[in-house]
């Protein structure tokens, strides 16, 4: 029987940062600690409390994290001057303990969606075109073809452009992952990525472990292959609960975990580095893989990207898979996965699938990779995310029904709103089609048509006042809908 004591022991310290921050937390929202004031130290703190200081330190990083208060150097930390008036946030999900086939959803329209010219695209998690790179992009797949024409025209049969899975391999240590160039498997879009994963790792009829809510695409590729949905409960800043995670490996033949571990997709969860270390030892316990999608890891608003459950992976059971469609193009369609001991079949099956992902734009990634240029349009596009992110909470904060609950990322692109009960999201999504305004109604999200209050929105988009308005209208059809 694996050891589980020691996850155990590391879930309860998780769970302790988080009483300390929220306690915390309190102070500053019931307007005992006022803007500018210096909270409690760390080291008063750790006596008043009886919590180890390290912990302390954790908690007040947390708040940090949370915009709530600052570090000033050798002075403590201090509630900044302007802590954003957020609403509150969505609790942990609690979804049925049964493995449920997924029934057809709408992802299908909502895609569709995209291409129509006159909506406000709060509905797919598509970044704008007017966001990314796209003109360097062209230059660099124009002088592929010149330059490189047999190559742009020609299969990229052995998993990829080596230069292209170089550049890959070398960012993925900024994730904490030592990989090599082979390694990697060129795939399109991250989207072919998990699907190759699922079906090295799974058969018809099998039970993979998701989130709640979980990311659509996610859920239909489930269904397409015949697997059944297992729910776990969420927490909406640091990802699946581990505790609940044990329960259902404990109890139920689980073929493989499939989750997005930064910034995720609807929520913004991200698992804290204790926590995917946690995560990677007890998968390793029940020798169960993990499909780790990471397609959102290089979008925090602060600090260096967040590690990977891969950079913890000591038994190379997790296939980690991610792709350029939300930094550089989701139409030129590459995406990776780097799968540990199930290369080779990976490997194995992309090839019978598509033989190789398109050349020229391989190519030329990799050139756009290699120079300084897509570090710096991160840094753009990151800083546009969170403008986006915060201005849309203050928004919704403001025009939406009161009750209503919003996550609060810390990178990506999306949110997740919680209305009041009484509002239906798929009577929403039709209300705002017809003025011209696309959400992704919640039910999309769960294998249960759950979340029937909720919805999550797209902020890749450019600032607007039509996109200002279209966030008002949302709001006052919610308010009609009570
Ligand atoms: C979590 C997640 N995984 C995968 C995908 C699909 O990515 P791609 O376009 O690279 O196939 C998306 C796109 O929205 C996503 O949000």
């Amino acid at each position: 029987m694996p050891t589980k004591r020691s996850v155990k022991d590391e879930a309860r310290e998780l769970r302790l940062y988080e009483d300390v921050a929220e306690r915390v937390e309190g102070l500053i929202v019931d307007g005992t600690l006022r803007p500018g004031d210096r909270i409690p130290s760390v080291r008063g703190l750790h006596r008043k409390w009886s919590v180890s200081v390290s912990t302390v330190l954790e908690a007040y990083r947390r708040l940090e994290d949370r915009g709530l208060v600052e570090a000033r150097p050798k002075s403590g930390y201090y509630v900044r001057a302007a802590p954003r008036l957020l609403p509150d946030e969505p609790e942990s999900s609690n979804p049925p303990k049964r493995a449920r086939r997924i029934r057809g959803s709408m992802a299908y329209r909502l895609m569709a969606e995209v291409t129509k010219p006159d909506l406000v695209k709060l509905g797919a998690a598509m970044p704008h075109p007017d966001l990314l790179p796209l003109k360097a992009l062209d230059r660099l797949l124009a002088a592929a073809m010149r330059d490189e024409p047999a190559s742009s025209h020609g299969y990229m049969v052995d998993s990829g452009y080596p230069p292209l899975r170089k550049e890959i391999a070398r960012r993925m240590v900024d994730a904490g992952c030592t990989l090599a160039p082979e390694g990697v498997v060129v795939t399109n879009g991250a989207q072919e990525a998990v699907y190759l994963a699922l079906r090295a790792l799974t058969r018809p009829g099998d039970t993979v472990v998701v989130e709640s809510p979980a990311y659509y695409g996610l859920l239909e590729t489930l269904e397409v292959l015949e697997l059944k949905a297992l729910a776990a409960r969420t927490h909406p800043r640091e990802g699946v609960d581990l505790d609940a995670l044990e329960e259902i490996l404990a109890s139920t033949d689980v073929a493989a975990v499939a989750l997005v571990t930064n910034f995720s997709n609807p929520l913004g969860s991200v698992m804290p580095d204790a926590k995917k270390r946690a995560l990677a030892r007890l998968l390793d316990d029940y020798e169960v893989p993990l499909v780790e999608d990471d397609i959102y890891g290089e979008l925090p608003y602060e600090g260096p990207r967040p590690t990977a459950v891969k950079a913890f992976d000591r038994g190379d059971r997790v296939v980690y898979c991610s792709s350029f469609s939300k930094t550089i193009s989701p139409g030129v369609r590459i995406g990776w996965c780097a799968p540990g001991r199930y290369l080779e079949r990976i490997a194995h099956l992309k090839l019978v699938t598509n033989t190789s992902s398109p050349s020229a734009p391989q190519l030329a990634i990799a050139r756009f990779l290699s120079g300084g240029a897509y570090d710096r349009h991160l840094r753009r596009l990151r800083a546009t995310y969170r403008d986006n992110v915060g201005r849309m909470t203050a928004l919704i904060a403001s025009t939406f029904p009161v009750g209503t609950r919003a996550t609060r990322p810390a990178g990506g692109h999306l949110l997740w709103i919680e209305m009041p009960r009484g509002v239906d999201s798929m009577r929403l999504y039709e209300s705002a089609a017809r003025q011209k305004i696309s959400i992704a109604p919640g039910p999309m999200f769960s294998a249960n048509g759950r979340y029937v209050n909720c919805m999550r929105l797209n902020a890749g988009l450019p600032w607007s006042p039509r996109l200002e308005d279209a966030i008002g209208t949302l709001g006052r059809l919610a308010h009609r809908q009570l």
